[in-house]
């Protein structure tokens, strides 16, 4: 008997999630345009040629035209001025074929990031990061979320059903990941707890977690004996490593194969919490359409 197949927690299959959300919205994107000519738009904005950055960008326009709604992509050059931006931002927010802004970070650095992220209509603000979506969130009221934490917390609600009074560990307090995942589960009714750099004893903290969420950017940091036996592990790092043949291989921020062992279920990277990234972009721009027409929200796809 293959000893690993006896011992290996259950794989949150993040691919086949998203697929499903993908599908989900395609579907109401449909029903939109037929019974109210609506087409949900989502404008990307690039500024600059980080490598990265261009892959997401040009992943989000495919995903986005295969759902049915309108890609708006802007790449603009490097040199951009922030004024240059901003009179973009003007005309996206007030162009009603838009539904949807985000622009990609990390800006340049001549760039200042809050005054453009605070330029975003809120109610077009698909990446949840102006500061009215923020508090909108932290006060338990309807908001645009950030999409990584709110992937998470679809496949949470997947694998468990109800979060209430369950204890989660957060582990990171990025703006991006960290505290908006952390209000998510608040708002669920679980008992949180955010560790970050100067937590003392992060593993004894870890221990203590029936959901593990970690987003730091540190390879393998989360050991298999932090993990307590039975929990759902949810890794969000994506970190580049070096391997053997002077090639290179994605891996998280948790020791995967130790935490396997202990976890109920966990995430794999690549293949658990990136694919939902984007399928959450997308069914944020519905939800935004959806709200922006006064019509009724798809199910499952909001905080
Ligand atoms: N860069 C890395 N992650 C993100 C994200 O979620 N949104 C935006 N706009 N930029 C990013």
């Amino acid at each position: 008997m293959n000893i690993r197949e006896t011992t290996l927690s259950a794989r949150i299959d993040g691919k086949a999630f998203a697929a499903d959300v993908r599908t989900h919205v395609a579907d109401h994107v449909a029903e939109l345009n037929s019974e109210h000519g609506i087409t949900p738009g989502l404008a990307v904005v690039l500024v600059g040629e980080d490598p990265a950055s261009e892959v997401y960008v040009r992943n989000k326009a495919r995903q986005t035209r295969e759902t049915g709604m309108t890609g708006f992509e802007h790449k603009l050059s490097a040199e951009t001025s922030q004024a240059d931006l901003l009179a973009l931002l003007a005309r996206l927010n007030a162009d009603p074929a838009v539904h949807g802004i985000l622009v990609q970070l990390p800006l340049p650095r001549h760039i200042d990031t809050e005054a453009v992220l605070a330029a975003i209509d809120p109610a077009k603000d698909v990446d949840g990061f102006h500061i009215s979506n923020v508090g909108l969130l932290g006060t338990g009221q309807k908001a645009l979320v950030p999409c990584t934490p709110l992937g998470c917390l679809m496949m949470l609600r997947d694998r468990l059903g109800s979060l209430k009074g369950l204890n989660a560990v957060v582990v990171g307090r990025s703006n991006i990941v960290g505290r908006p995942m952390a209000q998510l589960l608040l708002r669920d009714d679980c008992t949180v707890t955010v560790a970050h750099r100067h937590s003392r004893d992060l593993a004894e903290i870890c221990r203590g977690a029936d959901i593990l969420v970690v987003a730091v950017g540190r390879p393998g940091m989360i050991k298999g004996d932090w993990i307590k036996p039975g929990a759902t592990v949810i890794d969000v790092g994506i970190n580049r490593i070096e391997a053997e043949g002077g090639k290179t291989r994605l891996v998280g921020d948790v020791d995967f194969d130790a935490a396997a062992r202990v976890a109920g279920a966990i995430t794999p990277v690549p293949g658990g919490v990136g694919p939902m990234t984007i399928a959450c972009l997308l069914s944020n721009t519905l939800t935004a359409c959806c709200r922006a027409h006064g019509l009724p929200e798809p199910d499952g796809l909001t905080a």
